[in-house]
Formats: structure tokens, C-alpha cells, sequence
């Protein structure tokens, strides 16, 4: 049995002004406050927040994440952002492939590896996307669909230390409604088993497998007990200090 610390990672998506950084305050101020929590805390702000947000997180046990990159070398891209300015703006980690960037800028499961992999070589960890959709999920496709992703969107040089996985069912993203406890369990415990199978024991053990989508004070307990849930990727419920603090006491 492999340790695996979780992680509650917060993804801001395209949400947040400069005075935002009072929530990250806050976060900061619950997290010396209370009791530590058994987890790992992140936060992925929009670009135009990370300088302040790295700023703002330093001494604290907070890490600060991007929520995409670009798979190209630093040059004439208008638009995107390399993972090595990530990286050197502060940024320790980066959500990959989110169903958001498959979706709005069809991203496909090559491109989502080579994003991955540009992270990689720039020393971030690649926080991994992949999720049915609602008509996949009802015509019964759920685990060929997130077999498939993980075979093309994780690249071969994933290890417990550079790579993290988030199964973010897309018909629960935003929307309140959640997979049972028991789909959960079925789906990680799929995701696990390919993992070992690819990688071997030690690796797809040691990798970390987030749940995300619609994650919130409530429901966080249950979700996070179940077995391979290795943390979680909240998006809305992320916004506000009081309701991620609430989820992080999943690990208190
Ligand atoms: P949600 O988003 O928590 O608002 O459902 C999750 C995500 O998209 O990462």
C-alpha cells in the first residue's frame, strides 16, 4: 500500500480581480488557524492573478498552480503562456486538459500529452484532466472513455512526482449533481488499475487520482473516503476561503 498525500486544488477558471487576493488571505489565515490539514493545498488563478496570489502564498502552506500551458517552447505564440513562465513566475504545478479546454479550444488527448509534457521539462507537475461526458456516461462508455484519455493524455514519463490525475466527470462540473459514492469508487479503481498496468506497481500506485465536480462543504467527506480518491479539483466552491477551508476538512 502506497502512501499517497492528498491534494484539494482550487481552480479559479476565469474568475477573479485583483481584489480576489483577500480570499486567498483568508485561506491562508483558516489554514494557520485551525488545525493542519492531511492534505496538500492548491490554488490556480487566472495568469493575470499568479504574480500576486505566488506573493501572497509565500510562508504559507499553500502552492500556486496555472490552469493551462502551452505544449510549445517560449516564441511567437500570441496568447499563450509556456510552462517554464509558469514556473518561473512561482507556479509549482499545472491543470492540464481540463474538459473546459477540450471543450472551448479542442484540445485533443495529443495535445493534452504534449501540454504534459512541456510541464514536465519545465519541473511542473501536470494535473491531468479526463471525464465522460453526460451522452457518454449514458450510453455506458464512461470507463472506455476515460481508458482512452488516460492512454493518450498522460505521457510515458509520468511518475508519482510529476504527474496527478483528475476524473472530472464533465455532466457534474457546475452543476450540483455528483456521481454516487459507489460509481466513484468504480471509476478510480478502473483508473488505478490502468495506471498500474502501464507503469507498474510502484508508480501507478504512487500516483495521485483526483475526484472534480461539484465538490463542496457537503458532500466532500463522502467523496473523499472513497477508496482511490486521492484528494479533489473544486472549481466554484474554490472562490470563497470559507467553502474551500469547508472542503479541506475532509483531511482534518
Ligand atoms: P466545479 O468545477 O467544482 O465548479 O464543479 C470543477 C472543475 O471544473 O474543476
Amino acid at each position: 500500500m502506497t502512501d499517497r498525500r492528498p491534494l484539494v486544488a482550487g481552480n479559479w477558471k476565469m474568475n477573479g480581480l485583483s481584489a480576489a487576493a483577500a480570499e486567498l488571505n483568508a485561506l491562508a489565515k483558516a489554514l494557520a488557524d485551525r488545525p493542519a490539514p492531511a492534505c496538500d493545498v492548491m490554488i490556480a488563478p487566472p495568469f493575470t492573478l499568479l504574480a500576486p496570489f505566488v506573493a501572497a502564498a509565500s510562508g504559507t502552506p499553500i502552492a500556486i498552480g496555472g490552469q493551462d500551458c502551452s505544449h510549445l517552447e517560449p516564441g511567437a505564440h500570441t496568447g499563450d503562456i509556456a510552462a517554464v513562465m509558469l514556473r518561473d513566475i512561482g507556479a509549482t504545478s499545472v491543470i492540464i486538459g481540463h474538459s473546459e479546454r477540450r471543450q472551448d479550444h479542442h484540445e485533443t488527448d495529443d495535445l493534452v500529452r504534449l501540454k504534459a509534457e512541456a510541464a514536465h521539462e519545465a519541473g511542473l507537475v501536470a494535473i491531468v484532466c479526463i471525464g465522460e461526458t453526460e451522452p457518454e456516461r449514458d450510453r455506458d462508455q464512461t470507463l472506455n472513455v476515460v481508458t482512452t484519455q488516460l492512454a493518450g493524455s498522460v505521457p510515458d514519463a509520468a511518475t508519482a512526482d510529476n504527474t496527478i490525475i483528475a476524473y472530472e466527470p464533465v455532466w457534474a462540473i457546475g452543476t450540483g449533481r455528483t456521481p454516487t459514492a459507489a460509481d466513484v469508487a468504480t471509476v478510480h479503481g478502473t483508473i488505478r488499475e490502468v495506471l498500474v498496468e502501464r507503469f507498474g506497481e510502484d508508480i501507478g500506485n504512487g500516483l495521485r487520482i483526483l475526484y472534480g465536480g461539484s465538490v463542496k462543504p457537503a458532500n466532500a467527506g463522502e467523496l473523499m473516503a472513497v477508496a482511490n480518491v486521492d484528494g479533489a479539483l473544486v472549481g466554484g466552491a474554490s472562490l470563497k476561503a470559507a467553502d474551500f477551508d469547508g472542503i479541506i476538512d475532509a483531511y482534518r
